[in-house]
C-alpha cells in the first residue's frame, strides 16, 4: 500500500488529452491578446529581425550571450556559407547575478576584455550581437528596456533601463576596448537564426533549458500593438507607462513596413502564461508551493523545487527516507541517472536511502520533467497551428531551431515534446534542429544582417 500511494501522488503529473487541449487554447489566447495590446501575461516582444538569414551573410562579428547557464563570449567568420566560431565560457557568480547593475556590467566587460586579450583583438572596434536573454522591450534593434529578471538574476537598478545603455556604460568605464553593438538579441531569437543559417523552414526558435521560451515569425500586420503603415490601429487606448518606446517602436515599424518587410520575429515571453492563473486547472498541490506559472513548470530552474515539494510530502508521509525529513535541494531532475548515480547525489546530499527510495526519487523527477515537456508540446501546438491557419494550409511543414540543456541532455523531454507535438497538432509536420553554436551565432548573424543593410 505503500507503493500504491506512491503511484497516486505520481499520477497527479502526466497530462490528459484534455488538459493539454486546454493549455493548447489558453496558450493560443495568450498569443492573440499579446499582439493586441501590452502589459498581457504572455508579452509578445516584438524583435525588430524581419528575415531569417539569407547565406550572403560575410565578416566577423563579436557574439556575447547572457542569459543562459554561464555568460559565453565568442568571434564568428562568416565565409561562403560557412562559420567558424571561437568562445570561451564565463560563469556568472551569485554574487554578480544578484548585486548591482553596475556590477553585473562591469563584471561583463571584465569578460569580453577577457576574451579580446585572448584572440588579440583588443584594437578592432567589432560589430556585436549582443545576446541577453530576459524580457526586453525593445524600440529598434540595437535598444531595448529590461522589463523585469528572470532565472534567478536580481542585479539592482536594471529594470527599466536599455540593456544596450548598460553595457556601454560598463565598457567606456573601463576604457579599455570598444564595441560597436548593433543588435540586442533573446536567445530564442538567436537560436532560430542559427538554425535558419542551416535549414530556410526554420522559422521558430525554442529554449528548454534554464529558462524556457520561443519566439516565431510573425505576419507584421497581426502585430496590432504596432502602428501599421497606413496609420491605424494601435489597439492599446489607453496612455500606457513606456507610451514614447511604443511611439519610437510604431516610427521604426513603419520605416520598415515601406522597406516591403512583411514578417517580424516574436519573442513570445511564453512562460508569463498563467500568470493570470488560467493553469490553475491543470496543476498539482506541488506546484502551487512554487508559482503557478509556465515558465515554472517548464524550465529546469525550477523544476528540481517541484521535485523537491514532492520528495518532501513523501518523506512527511513516512514514504521515503523513512520519514526522516531533512532539508534537502535536489538539483536537475534527469531519469538519465543510473540509480546508482542517483543514490550517490542522495549521499552528497546527506541522505541515505534504501534501493526503493532511489526508484521513487527517479520516478518523481521522470514525471515532473515528463509533464514539463508535454506543456511545452502543448504550447508548440498552439504556435504551429497558429502559423499554419494564417497561412490559410492545410498542412504546415516548419522546423523549430532549440536549444537548452533540457532539450538537449534530458532522456526522454525532447521525445515526448515531439510526440505532444504531433498529437496536438495533427495538421503539422514539425521537425526539430538543434542549435549547433547556440544562439550567439544568431546574434552574430543579426549583426551581420544590420550592417550589411546600412553599408548598402
Ligand atoms: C545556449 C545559448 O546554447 O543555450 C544561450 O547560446 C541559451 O543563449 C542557452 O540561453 C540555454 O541553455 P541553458 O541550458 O544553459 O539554460
Amino acid at each position: 500500500s505503500q507503493r500504491r500511494k506512491v503511484d497516486e501522488a505520481l499520477s497527479l503529473f502526466p497530462l490528459k488529452q484534455q488538459q493539454l487541449q486546454l493549455v493548447r487554447s489558453r496558450m493560443r489566447e495568450g498569443l492573440e491578446a499579446g499582439l493586441k495590446s501590452r502589459g498581457c501575461t504572455i508579452k509578445m516582444l516584438p524583435s525588430f529581425v524581419y528575415h531569417t538569414p539569407d547565406g550572403t551573410e560575410r565578416g566577423k562579428y563579436l557574439a556575447l550571450d547572457l542569459g543562459g547557464t554561464n555568460f559565453r563570449a565568442m568571434l564568428v567568420r562568416f565565409k561562403r556559407q560557412k562559420s567558424r566560431l571561437y568562445h570561451k565560457i564565463y560563469t556568472i557568480p551569485l554574487e554578480i547575478m544578484q548585486g548591482t547593475g553596475e556590477e553585473l556590467f562591469d563584471h561583463l566587460a571584465q569578460c569580453v576584455c577577457d576574451f579580446l586579450d585572448y584572440m588579440g583583438l583588443k584594437k578592432a572596434r567589432l560589430p556585436t550581437g549582443f545576446t541577453f536573454s530576459f524580457p526586453c522591450e525593445q524600440s529598434g534593434i540595437d535598444t531595448g528596456t529590461l522589463v523585469s529578471w528572470t532565472k534567478g538574476f536580481k542585479a539592482t537598478d536594471c529594470v527599466g533601463q536599455d540593456a544596450v545603455s548598460m553595457l556601454r556604460e560598463a565598457i567606456k568605464r573601463r576604457n579599455e576596448f570598444d564595441l560597436d553593438i548593433v543588435a540586442l538579441v533573446n536567445d530564442t531569437v538567436g537560436t532560430m537564426m542559427s538554425c535558419a543559417y542551416e535549414d530556410p523552414q526554420c522559422e521558430i526558435g525554442m529554449i528548454a533549458g534554464t529558462g524556457s521560451n520561443l519566439c516565431y515569425m510573425e505576419e507584421l500586420k497581426n502585430i496590432k500593438k504596432i502602428k501599421q503603415s497606413n496609420g491605424t490601429t494601435n489597439t492599446n487606448k489607453e496612455k500606457l507607462e513606456g507610451e514614447e518606446d511604443e511611439n519610437a517602436a510604431m516610427e521604426a515599424v513603419k520605416s520598415d513596413v515601406t522597406a516591403e518587410k512583411s514578417k517580424m520575429c516574436i519573442n513570445t515571453e511564453w512562460g508569463g502564461l498563467g500568470d493570470d492563473r488560467c493553469l490553475d486547472d491543470i496543476v498539482t498541490p506541488y506546484d502551487t508551493e512554487v508559482d503557478i506559472q509556465f515558465e515554472k513548470l517548464t524550465s529546469g530552474m525550477y523544476l528540481g523545487e517541484i521535485v523537491r515539494q514532492v520528495l518532501l510530502d513523501l518523506t512527511r508521509r513516512g514514504l521515503l527516507f523513512k520519514g526522516h525529513v531533512c532539508c534537502f535541494v535536489f538539483p536537475l531532475p534527469s531519469d538519465r541517472l543510473a540509480l546508482l548515480q542517483v543514490r550517490s547525489i542522495l549521499q552528497q546530499l546527506g541522505l541515505h536511502g534504501t534501493c526503493d527510495d532511489s526508484i521513487i526519487v527517479k520516478e518523481v523527477c521522470g514525471a515532473v520533467s515528463c509533464r514539463a515537456a508535454q506543456l511545452c508540446g502543448a504550447g508548440m501546438a498552439a504556435v504551429v497551428d497558429k502559423i499554419r491557419e494564417d497561412r490559410r494550409l492545410d498542412r504546415l511543414s516548419i522546423t523549430v531551431g532549440v536549444d537548452g540543456a533540457l532539450y538537449k541532455l534530458h532522456p526522454h523531454f525532447s521525445q515526448v515534446l515531439k510526440e505532444t507535438v504531433r498529437v496536438m497538432a495533427p495538421q503539422c509536420d514539425v521537425t526539430f534542429l538543434p542549435s549547433e553554436e547556440g544562439s550567439g551565432k544568431g546574434a552574430a548573424l543579426i549583426a551581420a544582417v544590420v550592417r550589411h543593410r546600412q553599408e548598402i
